[in-house]
């Protein structure tokens, strides 16, 4: 039967029972159950996430005029990001919703840029990119009448800098490359990238929504980490989530351009309305006040040393989880991976991975199955480093499982979302 609103109200105390038992199916994320949607430290960093956002609650960020603390907020985040990511003096930037209204923007601006300076005709355009670049891009594509041209990526899982360069023609307006992309955890070559873009005068976007709030700390580890950063030339602009290894709660996103003036062609302005002028640089029109302040308050809490601490939590995790996974016969890691995700496969004929997968899920891992290669996909975050162990002794009866006849398996198609 369709629900409908209760004729009398309820009392809390019977509401909040009633929440906390529809989550008695969901997977245990404080375990770290699962490998992706979510980002964990502890209590301490959930709590403050957790007021700050309280704090905010009611303010609507779309009324900065109301609110300057909000655009005091607001500014000093994006700033903390521009320093974080190197940015010129000249740089700018804009705190969005997550990582696809960031990207959403930034392809926007990149076809209103070309549009105004080149003469792009409406309904004409393309933008090339890795076919390993989230599909995210794809979707600001069909939202903007634009191309999206996915050139597959090399032996190294890398973007493939000449195939890409064969697929520019007089109507491309951007080329991209990720900071890892999502299905391997690998970096494009941002450099020889931005320097194609800037030979064809093209907006050279990348997708740092996973690694720009985690790569720099990894690096400071020591760990390589090939540049991606302002600091490449011709990189125009950068998607960066602070609600994923940013520690933020969700709604939380930048983007970040390399000249402040790039902005206006992302910024929606009429005057043709009864209430009066309206302008916006994002999508969303009230925006929420604690997601900014949430951002700001995990920033300041966490200061270099905490994104530090979870960078070495989440490279420990990894080394322990891809040793452990090399280690069990029929199992192998795929390579190269580059910072927080990773994949493995069956390399035994006779092991079924999607059966692997079962017996995983069997035992409250929620799996993340890989379409290509046929595999798992695992994105970790500081919880895991606690749960790696637990982890591979559940991975090693799965696979004993898959292999002595299960019949339950989870399909390579099974959605991502
Ligand atoms: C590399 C990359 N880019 C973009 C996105 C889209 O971000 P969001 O889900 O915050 O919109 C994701 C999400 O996982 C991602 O991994």
């Amino acid at each position: 039967m369709r629900p409908a609103i209760p004729t009398a109200g309820r009392p809390w105390t019977a509401i909040q029972g009633d929440l906390e038992a529809s989550k008695r199916a969901d997977y245990s994320w404080k375990q770290g159950r699962l490998a992706v949607y979510f980002y964990y430290l502890d209590d301490a960093l959930h709590r403050v996430q957790q007021e700050a956002y309280k704090a905010f609650w009611t303010e609507n960020n779309l009324g900065q005029r109301a609110f300057p603390s909000l655009k005091r907020l607001e500014e000093e985040v994006v700033g903390m990001g521009l320093s974080l990511m190197h940015a010129p003096d000249t740089a700018g930037g804009t705190f969005t919703s997550g990582g696809s209204e960031s990207i959403f923007l930034s392809i926007l601006a990149a076809r209103e840029r070309a549009r105004a300076e080149r003469g792009l005709a409406p309904g004409r355009g393309n933008i090339v990119i890795p076919d390993s670049a989230h599909l995210t891009f794809d979707r600001a594509c069909w939202y903007l009448g634009l191309e999206s041209r996915r050139i597959p990526v090399g032996e190294d899982l890398r973007a493939d800098v000449a195939a890409m360069e064969c697929a520019i023609d007089s109507e491309t307006i951007a080329l991209v490359g990720s900071a890892p992309c999502y299905p391997f955890g690998v970096f494009d070559p941002i450099a020889p990238l931005a320097a194609l873009a800037e030979r064809h005068g093209l907006w050279m976007h990348v997708d740092a929504c996973v690694g720009g709030f985690l790569s720099p700390f990894v690096a400071r580890l020591g760990h390589p980490v090939p540049g991606w950063d302002f600091r490449v030339p011709g990189v125009t602009a950068i998607s960066a989530d602070i609600h994923k290894h940013g520690m933020a709660p969700k709604g939380a996103s930048l983007l970040l351009v390399r000249d402040e003036a790039l902005r206006r062609f992302h910024r929606f302005e009429s005057r043709a309305w009864q209430r009066g002028p309206y302008a916006a640089y994002t999508t969303q029109g009230t925006r929420p006040g604690g997601a900014v302040a949430a951002a700001w308050a995990v920033m300041q809490y966490l200061g270099e040393e905490g994104y530090l601490d979870c960078a070495r939590r989440i490279m420990d995790a990894k080394r322990v989880m891809t040793e452990g996974i090399a280690g069990i016969q029929g199992l192998s890691v795929l390579e190269p991976s580059d910072l927080s995700l990773f994949v493995y496969r069956a390399t035994d004929p006779a092991l079924d991975i999607g059966k692997v997968a079962a017996a995983l899920d069997a035992r409250g891992w929620l799996p993340g199955r890989q379409q290509q290669p046929d595999g798992m996909h695992l994105h970790l975050n500081p919880v895991h480093a606690e749960v790696a162990e637990d982890y591979l002794r559940d991975l090693r009866a799965a696979v004993e499982e898959a292999r002595g006849g299960a019949t339950a398996r989870v399909a390579a198609e099974t959605r991502t979302y």
